[in-house]
């Protein structure tokens, strides 16, 4: 039958338990390696975060999210660890800006701090700023590093090597702002360190968003990568930078022909294989070609599916029968059910010593489809049924996040003044 035909199309998205313990395996070998800095497709980049907040944080900061939906800028205010005031303004960039001389890119979100303090009347003022930077870097400090590969829709030339904490700190100087960068966090961390706040039992913040990724407070003695004095580290935040694993081809196990032709068309290619599993940006790329595979199928039968599933791949102002949008439908639930399986996998909880531990979750696929968080809910407990946890939404890793981890930097400064 038709139904069965489709079952078979999409059988190899469809993983099951042992599939799904032998990606797990793999995710934990691959984090050891990582950790060890032997050749891994998981980065475990050291974020130098070594502890979280405390509720003493207090002062105003400057944040800058790039990476993410939207490009922000805002203006925190802290007192007793809470915040009392949150500023924000939203910018857009260009594509050029993304795919052009990373300069331009750097000068641009320059000018829209300018803008930003000048619309607040602070252009005056001597402000500190942190950085939410959603990209992998190799951190070398808590407020420096280097990108380490462009991700998600951004491409541009002439960052090999540069310091991005300091390329905006120059740019920001060239306009005679009083503004210090602190600060340089991914988004994982700032949702880890945002969440902390709202409960202290986070140990591990997960993005499911524009890309996917997370990070957990990891013991710094395991942690090989070091490149500040770390004496007294108990614990360090490190970032995995997940949308990577499987990039040497350690999950190609799992690989279909739809995944082939969406890394294929990405902006990206051969690079952030996971991601383009789990990731919002590639998800609706899975669902269009794992629909035009189907309906490339129904070509030689003639049959109503044929005309219009390459009418739904097409798109624009087809008009389509029921039974198409319940093709559609079908093999939208598998696509997601196989991001959410994936996502869980990577959950880290098998990671953690603590008995019980809450992860913060933040990004648009979390927020906003329907069905991700019970499939993660049931998925990460079958994973890991030794492991008892919950998610918590954590909103605004990139605003509150980065000024709570902006005072937790001023914090351990003034510490070993
Ligand atoms: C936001 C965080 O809520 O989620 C950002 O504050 C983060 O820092 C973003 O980048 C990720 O989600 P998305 O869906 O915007 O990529
Ligand atoms: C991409 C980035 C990573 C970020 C994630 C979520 O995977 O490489 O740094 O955390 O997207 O925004």
């Amino acid at each position: 039958t038709r139904a069965q035909k489709i079952t078979t199309r999409l059988s190899d998205m469809m993983l099951g338990g042992a599939e799904l313990r032998r990606v797990g395996a793999v995710f934990e070998r691959e984090l050891e390696r990582g950790l060890q800095e032997e050749p891994s497709s998981l980065q475990m980049e050291n974020t130098y975060i070594p502890e979280l907040p405390d509720g003493t944080e207090e002062g105003l900061f400057l944040a800058l999210d790039l990476g993410g939906t939207n490009f922000r800028v805002l203006l925190l205010e802290l007192r007793g660890g809470q915040l009392v005031r949150e500023d924000v303004k939203q910018y857009h960039i260009s594509d050029a800006l993304r795919l052009g001389p990373g300069e331009d890119l750097f000068n641009f979100l320059a000018d829209c701090v300018l803008d930003f303090v000048q619309s607040e009347g602070m252009e005056k003022e001597s402000l500190s700023l942190g950085f939410t930077f959603s990209f992998p870097m190799r951190q070398h400090s808590i407020l420096s590093g280097e990108l380490t590969t462009w991700t998600k829709s951004f491409k541009c030339g002439g960052m090999e090597g540069v310091d991005v904490a300091a390329l905006l700190q120059r740019c920001l100087h060239q306009r005679g702002l009083d503004v210090t960068v602190r600060v340089l966090l991914n988004d994982t961390t700032g949702t880890l360190v945002a969440g902390a706040h709202i409960d202290p039992a986070v140990g591990i913040g997960v993005i499911l968003g524009t890309g996917s990724n997370g990070c957990y407070m990891e013991r710094a003695d395991r942690v090989r990568h070091w490149e500040a004095a770390h004496a007294r580290v108990h614990d360090v935040c490190v970032d995995v930078e997940w949308g990577a694993f499987g990039d040497n081809g350690c999950l190609d196990f799992i690989r279909t022909d739809v995944d082939r032709e969406v890394d294929a068309n990405s902006l990206l290619v051969a690079s952030f294989t996971f991601e383009k599993y789990i990731g919002g940006k590639y998800l609706g790329e899975v669902l269009r070609a794992s629909l035009a595979a189907l309906a490339r199928d129904r070509e030689s039968e003639r049959g109503e599916y044929a005309v219009t599933l390459r009418t739904l791949e097409g798109a624009c102002g087809a008009r389509l029968t029921e039974a198409d949008a319940r093709v559609a439908q079908h093999v939208a639930a598998v696509v997601s059910n196989r991001a959410a399986q994936l996502v869980s996998v990577s959950a880290l909880l098998r990671r953690m010593s603590r008995p019980y531990v809450v992860v913060a979750v933040d990004g648009s696929v979390y927020k906003r489809h329907p069905r991700i968080k019970s499939l993660m809910q049931r998925y990460i407990a079958l994973l890991a049924p030794e492991h008892p946890f919950s998610l918590l939404p954590a909103e605004d890793g990139s605003g509150k996040g980065s000024a709570l981890t902006a005072a937790i930097a001023a914090r351990m400064a003034s510490r070993s003044d």
